[in-house]
Parts: C-alpha cells; structure tokens; sequence
C-alpha cells in the first residue's frame, strides 16, 4: 500500500478567508486533519479552517501537554514538549504508514515560528512532505492596524517578547522598524523596554488581528492582566514620503 502525504499547511492569522487557494485545495482532499491545541480549547487554527472541513474528515487534535505560564523547575518543560512532539509525530505517521495523507494545520506560516516544524523535524524525511505558505500575523497586524510597515531600504526586526529585559533594550535600541510576539505574560516587561526608550509613540498593540474578539488599543491603556498570547506590538518604520 502508498504511503500518505504529509501536508503542512498554513491557515492564516485568523479570518478563514485568509487562506491560500492551493492550502484549501489540499485541506479539503485530505482524509486527515491534525492541529495542535491546547487542553480545554479550541485550537486556533482548527477554528479558521473549520469552515472549509468535509464532515467526513478524521480530526486528529494534538493536546499540548502544558498551555500558559511555563511551569518553573524541578518540571522538565523542555523534555515534556521534546517528548510531546515525539508523540505527535508517532500519531501523524500511523495515519501516513496506513495510506492517509494529514493535513497538518498550522497557524499563520508553517515556517514561521509554527509548530508545524516540529513535525516536520521528524517526519519530513520519512515520508513525501509539501509545505504550503500561509498569510503570517506579522503582515496580517500590519494590516489591521492600517500601517505600512516598512518602506524601502529599512530594516525589520521581529523580535519574541520571551527575550530578557536587557536583550529587547539592546537589539529595540535605534530600532528602525519592529514586531514584538509572543507577548501574553511578557507585555509589561516589553512596555517598559519601549517606554524607556521613547518608543511609545511609534508603538502599535493588536491583538487577535482578523480573528473574532480583534482588538486595537493604545499601547499606555492596555491592562497587562488582560493581553492574551496572540497579540504583537508593531513599531512601524517611518514614513517615507514618495
Ligand atoms: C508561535 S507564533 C506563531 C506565528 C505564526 N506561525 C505566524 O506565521 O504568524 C505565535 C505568535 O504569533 C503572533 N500571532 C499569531 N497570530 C496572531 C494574530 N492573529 N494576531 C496577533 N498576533 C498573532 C503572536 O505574537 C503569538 O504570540
């Protein structure tokens, strides 16, 4: 019997028109879905494809084993998600070895900071494997926050809000234009890199852009309590005048 095909497929940041034709295409043909999620939740990317599943297609959830605040040592986080991968992957390729190709969803761009890479490490030279760009949320952000963001020869810097204090100061000092992610329980330390370096005024807060519940505030009014994981803050490069 053939093997299946496993396909990485990136979903978009959110709304499910966001979507590529060709990701659609394979979505929709695959017997298998696999999406990671965490305990008790819906699964963003599951949530911006399900309107383009088939009834009949097998839902293959990969449950996070630890979702939120990294629980500190003596807990392995490290080996817990090395070992919850491995899982994953296991799971994926019994579906591959019986014949069945895997949709694997993936939110935003599979090879941008998605956890579909993880499945790739471990699975892409066993069995054939096609990934399918998506709509990432750095440009989606740029988007709904109606800013261009950035203009000719400048420089981006995408830059994850995990960082320390003093490693966002060095790399946000005399920043030309950056993407702040993964903010959730990071957002004051990441606030108060920019405040410090009077960058408030050129900082953008989205969170959710172009899902349900989007919101757009300004970056000083923002309970930090409040700011979930999919969120970012843009500084746009400045504006040129052609
Ligand atoms: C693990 S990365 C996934 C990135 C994704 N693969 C992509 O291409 O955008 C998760 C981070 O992406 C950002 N993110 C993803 N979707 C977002 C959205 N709809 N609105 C704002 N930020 C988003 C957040 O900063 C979040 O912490």
């Amino acid at each position: 019997m053939n093997e299946g095909r496993l396909f990485g497929l990136g979903v978009g940041p959110g709304d499910p028109e966001l979507i590529t034709l060709k990701a659609l295409r394979y979505l929709r043909a695959a017997p298998v879905v696999a999406y990671y999620v965490g305990k008790d939740k819906r699964g963003n990317a599951l949530t911006s494809a399900r309107p383009h599943l088939r009834p009949d297609q097998i839902l293959l959830p990969l449950v996070y084993p630890v979702t939120g605040k990294k629980p500190a040592p003596p807990y392995d986080y490290e080996g817990a998600m090395r070992a919850f991968y491995d899982e994953a992957a296991e799971q994926v390729a019994g579906h591959l070895e019986a014949g069945r190709d895997v949709a694997a969803l993936c939110e935003g761009d599979p090879f941008f900071y998605g956890s579909f890479m993880y499945l790739h490490d471990r699975l892409a030279d066993r069995f054939a494997t096609e990934v399918v760009p998506g709509v990432c949320s750095v440009v989606a952000s740029a988007s709904v926050l109606r800013t261009p963001l950035v203009y000719r020869d400048q420089r981006l810097q995408v830059l994850a809000g995990t960082l320390p204090e003093e490693r966002l100061t060095e790399l946000l000092s005399g920043v030309e234009a950056a993407a702040i992610m993964k903010l959730g329980s990071n957002f004051e330390k990441v606030r108060r890199v920019i405040v410090k370096l009077g960058l408030q005024a050129r900082a953008l807060y989205v969170e959710r852009a172009t899902m349900d519940g989007e919101r757009i505030r300004p970056l000083a009014e923002i309970a930090p309590e409040s700011v979930p994981y999919f969120s970012m803050i843009l500084i746009p490069g400045e504006r040129w005048r052609g």
